[in-house]
């Protein structure tokens, strides 16, 4: 039994602890807030499960194998090195870390005590985008030609992180799954509309060697909620809407063909395929579930995760560059090209 401690009890560790208490395997012992009105809020649900306004409590308790860490952003590296160098296994939320030099350092500090760094970078556990890789990887949807996404909302504006670490992170790690290859280049404009807080829109494009290009669209400041996302292949095409109830993925037999005819060197050269559209059956699991059972296996047999700590760094590198180009007015910054995932 892997008994776990969870740091962060706001908008998101609540669906921490529901999961890993139901993960077989798995038991939550202690829930860490700075705020005591959150703690009441966990003794009342779960009455068995301790609960501590210092984490370090937690973090020292030598009961507790894993630690899985849901507070904001900036504390993120403090907490997971602390329970890192504590022995832990570390369960982290997206982003990782604020910078790469951070992350790189908690994926040193894991490898040398062997232990398990997961990021939680949610949508690769969900059956959408588990159908999605499957399709790709199979090469029934050809060569992939572009990822476009619209991920906007009137959402929580957020006061450590602008949108770009917030939302465009989702298609970051989900375009790092689908393709398995780093982009060389990023480019991303974007705009705060309130003096002082982070940008709340940005448009954030991603080049590859393989000729692929993504496109990110995200929004806080939208006024209705639209999660879409367009993978185009030169075979077939996907539509993924996640606001669906079901069929969130639509995959048709749709592209073009250009013919090398010399007679029909005259003509228009391009053929249009029209064929069927179908909605493959999709594994409706919750994915926090299904990634705390991963998590759980990880660490009975001493393997990386899906969404490892190198995952989460080369998140965190590309939300700094999309940053920084942001930051100039869409300037192209080139990545140091690492071709496919290691
Ligand atoms: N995976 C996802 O899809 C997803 C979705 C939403 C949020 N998140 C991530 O979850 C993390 C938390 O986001 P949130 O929206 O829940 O934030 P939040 O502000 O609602 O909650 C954070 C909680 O952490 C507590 N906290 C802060 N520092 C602490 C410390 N040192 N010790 C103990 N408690 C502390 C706060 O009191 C608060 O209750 C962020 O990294 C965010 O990006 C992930």
């Amino acid at each position: 039994m892997i008994n776990i401690g969870i740091i962060g009890y706001g908008y998101w560790g609540p669906n921490l602890v529901r999961n890993l208490i139901e993960t077989p395997g798995a038991s939550v012992r202690m829930v860490a807030d700075l705020d005591s009105r959150k703690l009441q809020a966990v003794q009342q649900r779960y009455p068995t499960v301790k609960t501590t306004q210092v984490f370090m409590e937690l973090v020292n308790d030598p009961d507790i194998h894993a630690v899985a860490i849901a507070t904001p952003v900036s504390s993120h590296f403090e907490l997971a090195m602390a329970a890192l160098k504590a022995g832990k296994h570390v369960w982290v939320e997206k982003p990782m870390t604020e910078t790469s030099v951070q992350a790189r350092r908690l994926i040193d500090e894991a490898e040398r005590r062997k232990l398990v760094l997961i990021v939680d970078h949610t949508f690769i556990y969900t059956g959408a985008v588990r159908k999605m890789q499957e399709i790709v990887a199979s090469g029934e949807l050809g060569r992939v030609y572009y990822y476009d996404s619209i991920r906007v909302n009137l959402g929580l504006f957020q006061r450590d992180v602008n949108v770009i670490s917030d939302l465009a992170v989702h298609d970051f790690s989900i375009l790092d799954f689908l393709l398995n290859e780093h982009p060389v280049a990023v480019s991303a404009s974007g705009m705060n509309h309130f003096q002082g807080t982070p940008e709340n829109l940005a448009y954030v494009t991603l080049f590859y060697d393989s000729g692929a290009i993504g496109h990110a669209n995200v929004n806080w400041l939208a006024p209705v909620k639209v999660r879409q996302i367009l993978l185009g292949g030169s075979k077939k095409m996907i539509l993924y809407d996640d606001m669906q109830p079901s069929e969130k993925i639509k995959v048709y037999d749709r592209g073009i063909s250009f013919t090398d005819d010399p007679q029909e060197i005259y003509r228009l050269r391009v053929g249009y395929r029209s064929g069927d559209m179908w909605a493959p059956q999709l594994d409706m699991s919750e994915a926090l579930r299904v990634e705390g059972e991963h998590f759980v296996k990880c660490i009975d047999a001493g393997q990386r995760p899906i969404t490892d700590g190198r995952l989460g760094l080369r998140v965190v590198e590309l939300i700094e560059a999309a940053t920084s180009s942001m930051r100039g007015r869409g300037e192209t910054m080139h990545l140091l090209h690492q071709g496919k995932n290691s």
